[in-house]
């Protein structure tokens, strides 16, 4: 988000331009990370424009204001219409990002959000392409631990929880890779700085389950659909680091990321190098689902025109 993107932005019920959609440095979200967001992708195919899974999203987005007590003033219909509305002011017929945040406003410098405190939503769009290269990245093991339910619950999508992949992410790239994989407080991998992690192995599919250390992914659970329609076996359960470096395919899992191969783990070769069949036949699939190519899928779409 260091241009502009599009023009305009929906900020607390109205569609403002985005030169005006301003806050004060006086904002709780700035200091303490009171923010709840979503990631959500609209694909151009078709002579349409296809929003993906926006109910999930937005209602992900209620969950995680609700953990933290951020009073949210729309429902998820509320803001199902003005994200449409918004692609519509916007002209927005190319693929593109949709970021809806909620965060906690003037509420002084006291840590006691309640209901009650002032909060704002606001929905930004830019176009988007690529997040990976599509034939597979390089990850590590973070040195980073992710954080716990304990202290900082992952499930909720927060924005004071990306300090975390922040550290992790800054490392990995100094580092040369990609991507980095962030094991729980336990030593159990956990997921990525943005995503979450599969493996395969002997033509099975395993994937953390989601207990103290990830979040409830929605292209995970897209992916594992997928998989279970393929006649693929997934299993959920813990997974060691070791298990990593012994699988035969890894695939990460995100909005952003989509579905893309981890192609060398730790400057070891994943399988032969290169994505896998079971990730290639999963990423295809995605793709033609994002794209309104697979109509038994279609009820994840809302089409803009
Ligand atoms: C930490 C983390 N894990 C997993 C994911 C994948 O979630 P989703 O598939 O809902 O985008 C994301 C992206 O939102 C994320 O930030």
């Amino acid at each position: 988000m260091r241009t502009k993107g599009a023009d305009f932005i929906w900020f607390d019920g109205n569609i403002v331009k985005w030169e005006d959609a301003n806050i004060p440095v006086t904002t709780h979200a700035l200091h303490y990370g009171t923010s709840v967001f979503e990631g959500i992708r609209a694909y151009s195919s078709r002579n349409n424009l296809y929003v993906f899974r926006l109910r999930e999203h937005l209602e992900r987005l209620q969950q995680s204001a609700a953990v933290y007590s951020i009073a949210l003033k729309y429902t998820a219909e509320e803001l199902q219409g003005a994200t449409i509305e918004l692609l519509k002011k916007n002209q927005m017929r190319q693929s593109c990002y949709i970021r809806p945040l909620a965060f906690v406003g003037q509420h002084g410098i006291d840590l006691n959000v309640t209901m009650d405190s002032p909060t704002h939503v606001v929905i930004i769009m830019f176009p988007f392409a690529k997040y990976f290269k599509e034939e597979g990245i390089r990850a590590c093991i973070s040195s980073w631990r992710r954080i716990h339910d304990s202290s900082t619950p992952p499930m909720a999508k927060a924005g004071g929880n990306y300090l975390n992949s922040v550290l992790a992410t800054q490392e990995s790239n100094r580092n040369g890779y990609e991507e980095s994989v962030m094991l729980d407080r336990d030593g159990n991998v956990s997921e990525a700085s943005g995503e979450n992690i599969f493996i395969v192995r002997n033509n099975k599919i395993y994937t953390p389950h989601i207990g103290v250390s990830a979040l409830e992914g929605i292209t995970r659970d897209t992916a594992m659909e997928i998989a279970k329609n393929l006649g693929y076996e997934i299993v959920e359960r813990p997974i060691s680091r070791t298990e990593l470096y012994m699988a035969d395919e890894l695939f990460l899992t995100g909005t952003a990321a989509e579905i893309t191969a981890i192609v060398n783990i730790d400057g070891r070769p994943v399988g032969d190098g290169k994505e896998g069949p079971v990730s290639g036949r999963i990423r295809t699939i995605y793709s033609k689902i994002v794209t309104a190519e697979l109509a038994d899928y279609n009820k994840w779409l809302t089409p803009v025109w």
